[in-house]
């Protein structure tokens, strides 16, 4: 036994013991609108906080403290400051860092404990609408922000032609689409064209048909229950699938769908997260978050569907490649990159 090394290992469980207790007050700084009632990073007491948000005082000190203590917060006085930075990951909705609904994803994994180790001891199998329900909100908080930073900016202008079709007027489906973040951000970018997102799940229909009502993009926007492997129409100009195809049971028998249901000229464009093609090559933090995930997510989701091939979070672009030589597709390309994700081309 290498008493150094127990210590560094002890020190390294303890600071992911305190993490994981902090994202549980990360929660209630969410679900209280903490955050947001100190998002101007100007000095505050916590009974100024308390009194502020409708919330008890001592309590309030205390989760002040523990965001001091985790670096989260400064204090200077006896008043702490959400900084700046902090306030864009943790306050502003809005902002290209905003990670709070990653928090709701990781908080929805303690919730599903139970369902995981059921599956575990049985055939790996939990489907996507079997989680407890943050998963579903924290998903679509999650990815919001990325779709709105570069869906438009940087990952569509990344492929072939496709801008000038959307412009135009392009028929656009969107697969595994939940709540529909990633349709509605491309609808309100181009007006001309028109889009259709495709889940399995029905709530998630539900809650797309909503959101685009909200976003009055009703018209161009329309929502349907249906699977990766039986969606309807076969004159898309552009099929896409944001962080879903490695969930599916069978992502070849859906890339064959899209080859089918692609017009001869048409794109896939493909978001998955960033990952190298081997574990040794993903041992970092976005690695380290996704595989924790997608053992409790996208794998047995995955496996609970036909086919059951489990990609995985953390597949990589050769495993991908693989998908989609097999379904027929001649090429495949990297268009951009994110540290979140992957953004591939795929054509005829
Ligand atoms: C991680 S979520 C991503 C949702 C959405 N694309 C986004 O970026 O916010 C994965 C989605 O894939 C859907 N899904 C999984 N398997 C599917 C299948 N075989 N056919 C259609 N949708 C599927 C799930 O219901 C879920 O909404």
């Amino acid at each position: 036994m290498d008493e150094a090394k127990l210590n560094e290992f002890m020190g390294k469980l303890v600071s992911d013991m305190g993490a994981s207790a902090m994202l549980a007050n990360v929660i209630l700084g969410d679900e209280l609108g903490l955050y947001k009632a100190m998002a101007d990073s100007q000095p505050i007491t916590p009974q100024q906080l308390a009194d502020r948000t409708g919330c008890n005082g001592r309590l309030i000190r205390e989760w002040l403290s523990a965001h001091v203590a985790s670096g989260y917060m400064e204090h200077r006085d006896g008043q702490f400051v959400l900084p700046e930075e902090q306030a864009l990951a943790l306050a502003i909705e809005d902002s290209p860092v905003y990670a709070a609904g990653g928090v709701m994803v990781v908080a929805s994994m303690f919730h599903d404990k139970d369902k995981l180790v059921a599956a575990m001891r049985g055939d790996g199998g939990l489907p996507w609408g079997e989680h407890h329900p943050c998963m579903f909100s924290g998903t679509e908080r999650f990815f919001r922000p990325g779709y709105k930073t570069y869906l438009v900016s940087q990952w569509l202008p990344a492929l072939e032609g496709v801008v000038e079709k959307l412009t135009a007027g392009a028929r656009v489906a969107d697969v595994g689409c939940g709540h529909g973040a990633s349709t509605i951000v491309m609808a309100q970018a181009f007006p001309a064209s028109r889009f259709v997102g495709f889940d399995y799940h029905a709530p998630s229909i539900t809650t797309a048909t909503q959101r685009a009502q909200e976003a009055g993009v009703s018209e161009q926007v329309t929502f349907a229950q249906s699977t990766a492997k039986d969606f309807p129409g076969d004159d898309y100009d552009l099929i896409c699938y944001f962080d879903c195809l490695h969930d599916m049971g069978d992502p070849v028998g859906a890339a064959q769908h899209a080859y089918r249901a692609l017009k001869a000229d048409g794109s896939v464009l493909l978001v998955e997260p960033y990952a190298k093609d081997t574990l040794d090559e993903n041992i970092n933090p976005v690695g380290r978050l996704f595989y924790a995930a997608s053992t409790f997510i996208c794998t047995p989701n995955s496996l609970s569907q036909e086919v059951g091939l489990g990609l995985g979070a953390q597949a990589g672009e050769g495993r991908l490649r693989e998908v989609f030589d097999a379904a027929g597709f001649t090429q495949l390309r990297r268009a951009a990159e994110t540290p979140f994700n992957l953004i591939l081309e795929a054509r005829k």
